[in-house]
């Protein structure tokens, strides 16, 4: 048969057409791309030469700012030197040291790290450890992995049946089976214009003991939840709900795992989220913040027990069967290394714990503007909930977005029609004045 190539085969390089972008509206951004060629410290660079005041941290993840030249040249001399090294049966040094680096920043018990490379891996790691360990000492029928409405932990098949986002779950069969989920802790009419955590909500930790009644506990291996559940608009968690989910899971043997790809290094005024709530969970999967975002990573801090549960056996023997291709690359090991000075250097953790009341007071002020029907900040982040368009939920928010960027300069992220901030953490206070300038006139054009 004489198969036609539809197209010329041969790459363009101003044709958008071959990449399919990831969680994007592909067509709407063809016709009118957000497209960004260069970044320094709180900046994107256009490729029209303007200035972008980065809100987002790209993604969450450029925390320290971008363009770090201490990073990137972290990341060449590790190229120049070390270009790849197998993780399975061999090692380097630096994946040592950052593993070392990390467990340091993390709270005591949480003694061993198990790198991937994204958030979604760091997810699919720790399910898999649970269930392992449980398999490991003899209580093989704890299987049940418990997410909670809302939540998002990235998009492997583990990540997708424990989170909570219908859109992220309905195309995609039946996921893992003996999931359940706990409620969202979001409740509008209870905790509106709540600055920090809200007062209200504590109790509904309790729906775990539902569950544990349903089905169980010596079925139930783990749960996982993010201490601030950032992809769908900042929801934060209630005063005292954390302490509590930590008693119920104690009660009954079973693992708490904290979800920290994005509030891990320093997003909510500590290294990790478990600091600041002061629980201490089984596991906490990390990502985003640990490169700066300059190399993917992810990666898992595990209990001592944990691990010390799997080191048995015949030493010759591989004792977890999991890991990745690019588990501690070196590039990434570079970058983390460098990061981590930056944030000790800089004490940025400090910083944004300093500067949370005046983000949370700059943010408040938006709660006149047009259409907006809720605000919740912490840490340095905030979402900004608007009413939704007649008929139309997410347009409101897509055109804020879009604006915010062709109109005004600044990036922003949206979850539907809520506006996330959540700026470098190196943010000013006097850039904290200028985002909310433009948020408003986004927000007012959006009306
Ligand atoms: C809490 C949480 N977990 C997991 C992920 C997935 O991370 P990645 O996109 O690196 O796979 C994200 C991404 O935003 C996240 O916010």
């Amino acid at each position: 048969m004489n198969i036609q190539h539809p197209r010329a085969p041969v790459a363009t390089p101003n044709d958008l057409d071959a990449y399919w972008m990831p969680f994007t509206a592909n067509r709407a951004f063809k016709r009118s791309p957000r497209m960004v060629v260069g970044a320094k410290d709180m900046h994107y660079f256009a490729s029209d030469g303007r200035s972008i005041l980065d809100g987002a941290s790209g993604m969450w993840c450029t925390n320290a700012g971008h363009g770090r030249a201490q990073i990137s040249e972290a990341i060449s001399k590790s190229a120049a030197t070390l270009d790849y090294a197998p993780p399975f049966q061999f090692g380097h040094p630096q994946a040592f040291e950052l593993a070392s680096r990390i467990a340091d920043l993390a709270p005591k018990g949480l003694e061993h790290v198990f790198f991937c490379n994204s958030g979604s891996e760091a997810v699919d790691t720790a399910l898999k450890v649970a269930l392992a360990y449980h398999n490991v000492r003899g209580e093989a029928s704890r299987t049940r992995l418990i997410g909670r409405e809302r939540g998002y932990h990235g998009v492997g098949f583990g990540g997708i049946s424990v989170g909570g986002m219908v859109n992220n779950r309905k195309m995609f069969g039946t996921l893992l089976t003996g999931v359940d989920h706990l409620p969202t802790t979001y409740d509008r009419e209870k905790m509106a214009f709540s600055k920090g955590e809200p007062e209200w909500g504590a109790h509904l930790a309790d729906e775990l003991e539902r569950i544990v009644g349903i089905h169980g506990a010596s079925t139930i291996a783990a749960v996982i939840v993010e201490p601030m559940a950032g992809s769908t608009g900042v929801v934060v968690t209630p005063k005292g709900y954390l302490q509590k989910l930590r008693a119920i899971c104690d009660k009954h043997g079973i693992l708490l795992i904290f979800d920290e790809v994005i509030t891990g290094f320093g997003r909510l005024g500590y290294a990790f989220a478990a600091e600041r709530y002061g629980v201490v969970p089984d596991m906490i999967t990390f990502a985003k913040g640990i490169t700066n975002g300059a190399v993917p990573m992810g990666g898992v801090l595990v209990r001592d027990a944990i691990h010390d549960t799997f080191m048995t056996g015949p030493d010759h023997m591989v004792e977890l069967f999991h890991g990745y291709t690019y588990s501690a690359h070196p590039l990434a090991c570079a970058a983390g290394l460098a990061t981590l000075d930056i944030y000790k250097k800089e004490d940025l953790f400090a910083r944004a714990r300093a500067m949370e009341p005046k983000w949370a007071d700059a943010v408040m002020a938006l709660r006149s503007e047009p259409n907006v029907v809720d605000i919740r900040t912490v840490g340095i982040s905030a979402g900004i909930d608007l009413a939704p368009k007649t008929n139309a939920p997410g347009l409101r928010g897509f055109e804020a977005l879009d604006g915010a960027f062709h109109n005004h300069d600044m990036m922003i992220r949206v979850a539907g029609d809520t506006i996330c901030l959540t700026p470098p953490l190196i943010v000013s206070e006097s850039q904290i004045g200028e985002i909310m300038d433009k948020v408003a006139k986004v927000i007012r054009a959006v009306a």
